[in-house]
This record gives structure tokens, C-alpha cells and sequence, in this order.
């Protein structure tokens, strides 16, 4: 079963928009991610940015405590957030590029660039019992590094294709550097998940991908709960990811 991890930065998003530098406000990521646990989400994401443009601090310390499912945190390699990561003992990381000298070309992670630190921040969440996943564009050799820094995931990033999705040619050919970045990922032992720009449009495309364990999707769902609410726009996500094959 393809299991779906809710993002839920941009109901902080909406709070910040309002109520920044206040230590309250609407709406609580924290209460959205319960309802998001009880409309059927496997897993709750939350990228704990260095800038705080979203996310604060006091959410990711309630959501440690409410979060029954996953809690996936999102992070850059940096030693403030690594430090917190390490003492909010998430079930996993996810690394991300937050500095420009840190991304690869499509936007993903170079973990080429940075095998040594990688694998240092791997080593010790790992000795905290925490998973790592590391989220990178759909390029062999940023795979290749991913196996070798010893990380459990990969988080393939699906930005490229979403953004081609009007154009088919390029879009199918995103799709097969996804595939091809997917088995390879799987011949080397790592689990595979996805993520950014995934929409109820795109979606049923991607599931043409082969290995995927998780999808990590937050923009369209907290932009269709606009309208059809939190609950519903998960449940409507779920049943899309029904029809996987894997
Ligand atoms: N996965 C990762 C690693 C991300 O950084 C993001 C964006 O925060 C997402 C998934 C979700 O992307 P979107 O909000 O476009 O669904």
C-alpha cells in the first residue's frame, strides 16, 4: 500500500500570515494534523525551516507529543536544526536544501557535494533511532551518494515533472527519469518516496513509478481543504493512491 504523509507547513503558512511573532493564532498546524491523522494520513510532515517562515518551534514540540502515525521532519544539514532533530526524536528526517550552494540543478539535495557531512548527520540520527531520508532530484549519481552516506530513503523529487505536466513529452520524459532513478534507488536498498507539486491532477501519472513507499504532499491538499475541507481533501488524496500497483 502507498502511504500518504501530509505536509502541513502552509496551515503555518496562513497563521504566519497573520499572527507572526506571536506565540498563537489560526489556524494550528497542530489540530490539523490530528484531523489529518483521523481522516486516514499515515504520516504528518513538517519542514522546520532555519528562516521559521511557517513552522515554529512550539509546533514541532506539540506535534511530537499529539503525532500518532509518523512524524516525517523536514530539515536542512544545519547544526541548529540537526541539534533540535536530534532531541525532538522524529520517526524520520528528511534533508532538504535550504542554501543555494546546497541544490542540485532540479532543486534536490547535492549530496554529492557533501557526502562527508551527510553521512555524519545519518550516522547520528540514526544512533538516535530516527530514520534519514534524503530528497533529491531524479539523477543516478545523487542516488548513488544517497546509498553511500548510508541513508534509509530516498525522497525523489517530483518538482520537474509537475512542472512539465502540460507539456506530455516532457512530462514522460520526467516520468522516466523518475523510473529509472526509482529501480536504481531499489537495486541499492534504499526506499523510495516522493515528493513537491503533487496534485490530483499529476498524481495518477506518477503512479507509474515503481518501489514507492511514501508520497509527501501538502500544497494542493491544504489548498483543496479550502474549500472541501481538511478531512475530505485527505480522504480524496487517499483514494487516488489506492490504484498503485507499486
Ligand atoms: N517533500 C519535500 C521534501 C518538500 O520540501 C516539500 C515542500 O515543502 C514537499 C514534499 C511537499 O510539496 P508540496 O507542498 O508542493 O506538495
Amino acid at each position: 500500500m502507498l502511504k500518504l504523509g501530509v505536509n502541513i507547513d502552509h496551515v503555518a503558512t496562513v497563521r504566519e500570515a497573520r499572527y507572526r511573532g506571536q506565540s498563537f493564532g489560526e489556524p494550528d498546524p497542530v489540530a490539523a494534523a490530528i484531523e489529518c491523522e483521523r481522516a486516514g494520513a499515515h504520516g504528518i510532515t513538517v519542514h522546520l525551516r532555519e528562516d521559521r517562515r511557517h513552522i515554529q518551534d512550539r509546533d514541532v514540540w506539540k506535534l511530537r507529543e499529539v503525532v500518532r502515525t509518523r512524524l516525517n521532519l523536514e530539515m536542512a544539514n544545519s547544526p541548529e536544526i540537526v541539534e533540535i532533530a536530534l532531541r525532538l526524536k522524529p520517526e524520520i528526517v528528511c534533508i532538504v536544501p535550504e542554501r543555494r550552494q546546497e541544490v542540485t540543478t532540479e532543486g534536490g539535495l547535492n549530496v554529492l557535494a557533501a557526502e562527508g557531512e551527510i553521512a555524519e548527520t545519518r550516522r547520528r540520527m540514526n544512533q538516535m533511532g530516527i530514520q534519514v531520508s534524503l530528497f533529491v532530484s531524479p539523477d543516478i549519481e545523487q542516488i548513488e551518494a544517497a546509498a553511500r552516506v548510508g541513508s534509509q530513503f530516498v525522497e525523489l523529487h517530483t518538482g520537474s515533472f509537475a512542472n512539465s505536466f502540460s507539456e506530455p513529452e516532457k512530462r514522460d520524459a520526467e516520468l522516466n527519469r523518475l523510473i529509472t532513478a526509482a529501480r536504481r534507488a531499489h537495486a541499492l536498498g534504499l526506499l523510495v518516496n516522493a515528493g513537491h507539486g503533487l496534485n490530483y491532477s499529476n498524481l495518477p501519472h506518477l503512479l507509474t513509478v515503481p518501489h514507492l513507499v511514501e508520497l509527501n504532499i501538502g500544497h494542493s491538499i491544504i489548498s483543496r481543504a479550502v474549500f472541501v475541507g481538511l478531512a475530505a481533501a485527505v480522504r480524496e488524496m487517499l483514494a487516488l493512491l489506492e490504484s498503485y500497483k507499486g
